[in-house]
């Protein structure tokens, strides 16, 4: 079953440059079974269009209080009611000040006092008011009132200023609300205080010239959401990570890497002081045997490019003399559990995750997904979630293992 299957869920858009991420956020809300509403301020309708919402969402979009037709069909009381969530995203610094002042002169922020379902905003900003005091003070009593405050990120703002104040990722938007709807309530147990944890994620680049590589479809995400984990059960977080397109957690150090034999070199230089290690990338196999440095210019119809078997990082992470506790994954399309015990034991693994990347909606690129878990001696079935609540699964199962 999908997380937010039957979950009504109004999501207030208010006017921040961020809006324009909030068609993708509905349909990624969609695709986990959401029904969505949206609910627009009039600054917000500056920068995306009610069309465009009501389009991706499949419903009217509502953006008066006002309005008597609006009224008649699902007024704001009516609409206060349906949710079972609101989430609000992006929230600006002036809708954050209306909604903790308890105002109620407009759609959206009339919702949030009529409903009694969870409100959760995604603060959207320039980094300097969202500094300022006053937002602080405002965000701290939404908190005190219990609304869950999603984010928000750091990094470069539409205005040039770099810091705190983008509106979080839509990826990072769907999990937290998956979360929200699925919560795992201290699934890791265990404090990982003192130990170090070195993860690969993410896809390699085999360069073939300098405008051209090889590589795969893989997000990162899974591999990011077991450093999240166990950033937050304690642990000191090392990522190594091909080039991906997501956050890095809160509190991880990040090496990038590009190749099979970037990731290879700092997987050997970090493993050996590391207590645990979780080789969640999709190394590249293979790499192009000679990079030419040019780029390739075409001519003939067909053209061969000779490839060379990349080193296998983790198997020689699991070969060092001081080796980690080392866990790897096993991305199958069938035979999953023979495929896996298989390399568990080749490549000498204290751990195995294995998932079957055949089945829609799990494994590559999806927010979801399934695992199977061996050790030499156990199997734990780890069903479909969100890849966060699995990733705090794993890490529990890591972390009983390893002692
Ligand atoms: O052999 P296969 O690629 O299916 O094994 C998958 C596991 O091995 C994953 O944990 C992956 O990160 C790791 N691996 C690696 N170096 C490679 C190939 C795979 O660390 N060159």
């Amino acid at each position: 079953m999908q997380i937010l299957q039957g979950k009504k869920i109004v999501l207030g858009i208010t006017g921040g440059i961020a809006a324009y991420k909030t068609p993708e956020l509905v349909r990624r809300l969609k695709d986990h079974g959401a029904d969505v509403r949206v609910v627009m301020t009039a600054a917000a309708q500056a920068f995306i269009t009610p069309l465009t919402l009501q389009a991706v969402s499949a419903n009217a979009v509502s953006d008066s209080l006002l309005d008597t037709q609006a009224e008649l069909a699902m007024g704001h009381i009516e609409l206060a009611k349906w949710a079972d969530f609101v989430l609000i995203a992006p929230a600006t610094a002036d809708s954050i000040a209306r909604i903790s002042c308890g105002m109620a002169n407009d759609l959206l922020t009339t919702i949030c006092l009529a409903t009694s379902a969870p409100i959760a905003i995604a603060p959207a900003m320039n980094q300097q008011m969202w500094h300022a005091q006053i937002t602080q003070e405002n965000i701290n009593k939404l908190i005190s009132r219990k609304v869950e405050v999603f984010g928000p990120g750091s990094g470069a703002q539409a205005c040039g200023d770099v810091g705190l104040g983008r509106m979080l990722d839509v990826d990072e938007l769907v999990a937290l609300t998956c979360d929200f709807f699925q919560p795992t309530t201290k699934v890791i147990q265990t404090d990982l205080s003192g130990q170090t944890w070195v993860i690969t994620a993410g896809p390699t680049r085999e360069a073939i010239d300098p405008v051209r590589y090889i590589s795969n479809h893989s997000s990162g995400k899974m591999g990011y959401a077991i450093a999240r984990a166990a950033q937050l059960a304690g642990a000191k977080v090392k990522i190594i990570s091909g080039p991906v397109n997501i956050p890095t957690p809160e509190g991880c150090m990040k090496l990038s890497v590009e190749s099979a034999l970037q990731m290879h070199q700092q997987a050997l230089k970090l493993a050996k002081n590391a207590d645990v290690f979780v080789a969640c990338a999709a190394v590249a196999d293979y790499r192009v045997a000679e990079i030419s440095t040019q780029k390739i210019k075409k001519s003939a119809d067909d053209m061969q490019i000779n490839l060379v078997k990349n080193p296998d990082i983790v198997a020689d992470v699991a070969a060092l003399s001081s080796k980690p506790f080392t866990v790897g994954f096993a991305a199958e399309t069938q035979n999953v559990e023979h495929y896996a015990l298989d390399k568990l034991k080749r490549k000498n693994l204290d751990m195995i995750a294995a998932n079957n990347v055949a089945l829609s909606g799990q494994g590559f690129n999806s927010d979801d997904n399934a695992l199977t878990v061996f050790s030499s001696k156990t199997k734990t079935d780890l069903p479909l979630a969100s890849k966060r609540i699995l990733a705090e699964q794993l890490v529990q199962l890591i972390s009983q293992h390893y002692i």
